[in-house]
């Protein structure tokens, strides 16, 4: 059996791979060894499977008993121990969710209902190293195989609707915090129901910008408002969330001497866990929107297209319908004014599960089958 040692189990995105593993039973035809940053001698989690105590994550020796290692510690923890292994001339499997090692020539970006093909030419040829994509980018592909695997998209804009999640448990908590704090200072005018809408308004609009507002995760107000900046300023006008757009998508389509530009803006809003995205995508053909549909319902089990109206887009394409669930919804399909090569759509997804935990689970089984 596959001895598979798991680092960063406890946090948001491990915690989730747990859940997931012990739902699909994931445990059964591996021997997990769990590894801990802190807290080495103590009891492993129950997953439904006897394992030995917590081992200390930093001990290159224990690491290198593993066949594979999945980690959700970060990427401060991978950049410190991933080339100490290697140097070390272990030559098991890392799986992992940061981002560090993801545009490295070796390191396969992982999302295999998209990209089997070339997960499976890589391990043909010995690949070690597999690495989970950006979750909006992971997304997008999901929601929009069927256009990529027919090589129709000419090229793609997308403009994001980005979770709190994405940015961290804690920013998770402070959105909510937020929340509470703009209620509780409106509540008395609230309960009024002869309060002023403007009152009303202006209260909020002093609490949001006051110093009661806690912001010490995003730095600024997102709820009641939005963010228009994810991750690192490139310099050059784009954000990196902007940046993996195209460069990821590429990478994980196994695409990179050929591209398909990618390119759009990134923003936070106040949704819990999914990301969603409205996207201009530019087709090589005028292919019929019924065509389209077909394509991208059949082209995975998870992409589920919601028909173009205002009843199911509003109930089913929305952080509130997916949140929790690996449904990867697209709707408002629909060809733009400027031609029958131009299409719209819009898709969202939980990014806890496909756009994280869900592509490491599955590149786990590929490895055990
Ligand atoms: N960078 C993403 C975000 C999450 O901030 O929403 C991780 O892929």
């Amino acid at each position: 059996m596959l001895k598979v040692g798991f680092v960063g189990w406890r946090g948001m995105v491990g915690s989730v791979l747990m859940q997931r593993m012990v739902q699909e039973n994931d445990f059964a035809d591996i021997e997990p060894q769990f590894f801990t940053t802190s807290q080495a001698g103590g009891a492993a989690p129950k997953v439904g499977k006897e394992s030995p105590a917590l081992k200390d994550a930093r001990d290159i020796a224990e690491l290198s008993k593993m066949d594979a290692i999945v980690s959700c510690q970060g990427g401060d923890y991978t950049s410190e121990i991933f080339p100490q292994l290697r140097s070390s001339g272990w030559n098991g499997h890392w799986i992992d969710a940061a981002s560090t090692l993801r545009m490295e020539k070796d390191a396969v970006v992982i999302l295999d209902p998209v990209n089997m093909h070339v997960i499976k030419d890589a391990l043909s040829q010995g690949g070690k190293n597999w690495i989970g994509g950006n979750c909006t980018v992971s997304l997008m592909l999901m929601a929009l195989n069927g256009l990529f695997k027919a090589d129709l998209v000419e090229w793609a804009t997308s403009m994001t609707y980005q979770a709190a999640s994405g940015a961290g448990a804690q920013n998770m908590r402070e959105l909510i915090a937020q929340m509470g704090v703009i209620n509780a200072s409106s509540a008395q005018l609230l309960a009024n129901p002869a309060s002023a809408i403007l009152d009303i308004d202006r209260q909020v609009a002093d609490t949001i910008r006051s110093e009661t507002m806690p912001t010490q995760n995003f730095g600024v107000p997102l709820a009641g408002s939005l963010i228009p900046w994810i991750d690192k300023d490139l310099g050059n006008g784009q954000s990196k969330e902007e940046w993996k757009g195209g460069a990821e998508t590429n990478k994980i389509l196994g695409r990179e001497a050929d591209p398909i530009v990618i390119d759009g803006l990134c923003v936070r809003i106040g949704a819990m866990r999914c990301h969603s995205q409205a996207l201009t995508l530019k087709l090589r053909q005028d292919v019929p929107l019924d065509e389209i549909n077909q394509m991208l319902a059949e082209a995975n089990q998870w992409a589920k297209v919601i028909p173009n109206e205002r009843e199911a887009s509003i109930r089913e394409l929305t952080p509130a319908a997916v949140t929790g669930t690996l449904t990867t919804p697209v709707g408002r399909l629909r060809k733009l004014g400027m031609g029958g090569e131009y299409l719209s759509a819009f898709t969202v997804g939980d990014q806890l599960l496909w756009g994280a935990a869900e592509p490491l689970r599955r590149m786990l089984r590929i490895l055990v089958e």
